[in-house]
């Protein structure tokens, strides 16, 4: 069986069986290539705007032998899509490129399940996701390799919260202590060498700063 990170087996870990999978921005293939081996009765599109990385791709599902299994596609993110495809994962890109592969796409009737993992920006994702009708029911964060990454799973359904931010993440486990301390820092780094001029993102770091210290100072609940 394919080696997977434990970021991209997180992802996986959301994903069921019996569903049909679009894997977008699928690179390496990796994810795809595990669904396939690890996951019942599933379809696999491994879909990429870029020829390097599905070329790699390619090679890898020859590797495993899985060439009749995983459909190979090139398209930017998810402007066409099989009628019968009921799962979109986005795995590995920032938060509102993730947003823009979503909104493009204006029919969503069939999905049943969108898996994301934002790299920054998630509080769009969030939204986003509440936008297009999609209700967030599992977000976790995952520890790899010393940094902290956030994933999510939503289905259809009626907006469940407000906060963006934080969504459902208000329990202080280790991961999300250790995610939002370094948002923190990373904030902070930004803010010392952004220029003043820059009054409108200031304020959105600054705002995102007084949140997180906030959240890390209350007591445990
Ligand atoms: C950093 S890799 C992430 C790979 C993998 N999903 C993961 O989580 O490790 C991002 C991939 O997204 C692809 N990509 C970027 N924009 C895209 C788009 N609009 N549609 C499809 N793929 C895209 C890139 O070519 C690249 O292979």
């Amino acid at each position: 069986m394919i080696n997977l990170n434990t970021r991209l087996q997180a992802v996986a870990s959301l994903i069921s069986d019996n569903s049909y999978i679009i894997d977008v921005g699928c690179d390496h293939a990796l994810l795809s290539i595990y669904l396939v081996q690890t996951k019942k009765n599933i379809k696999v599109i491994a879909s990429d705007i870029n020829d390097n990385p599905l070329e790699i791709a390619r090679e890898n599902i020859k590797k495993y032998k899985l060439e009749k299994k995983i459909q190979v596609l090139k398209q930017d993110g998810i402007k066409n899509l099989d009628k019968a495809v009921d799962t979109i994962v986005i795995s590995g890109m920032g938060g509102i490129l993730i947003s823009k592969i979503l909104s493009d796409r204006q029919d969503l009737k069939n999905i049943k399940k969108i898996i994301v993992s934002p790299n920054n920006d998630f509080p769009i994702v969030r939204k986003t996701l509440m936008k297009l009708g999609f209700t967030i029911k599992d977000e976790k964060i995952i520890l790899d390799r010393g940094k902290a990454y956030l994933v999510l799973k939503s289905v259809p359904g009626k907006k469940n919260y407000h906060d963006y931010f934080f969504g459902t993440l208000s329990n202080k486990s280790l991961e999300t202590i250790y995610y939002y301390t370094n948002l923190l820092n990373t904030n902070t780094n930004i803010l010392k060498s952004m220029p003043k001029k820059y009054i409108l993102k200031r304020l959105k770091l600054k705002f995102q700063n007084k949140k997180i210290k906030k959240f890390l100072l209350t007591s445990p609940k």
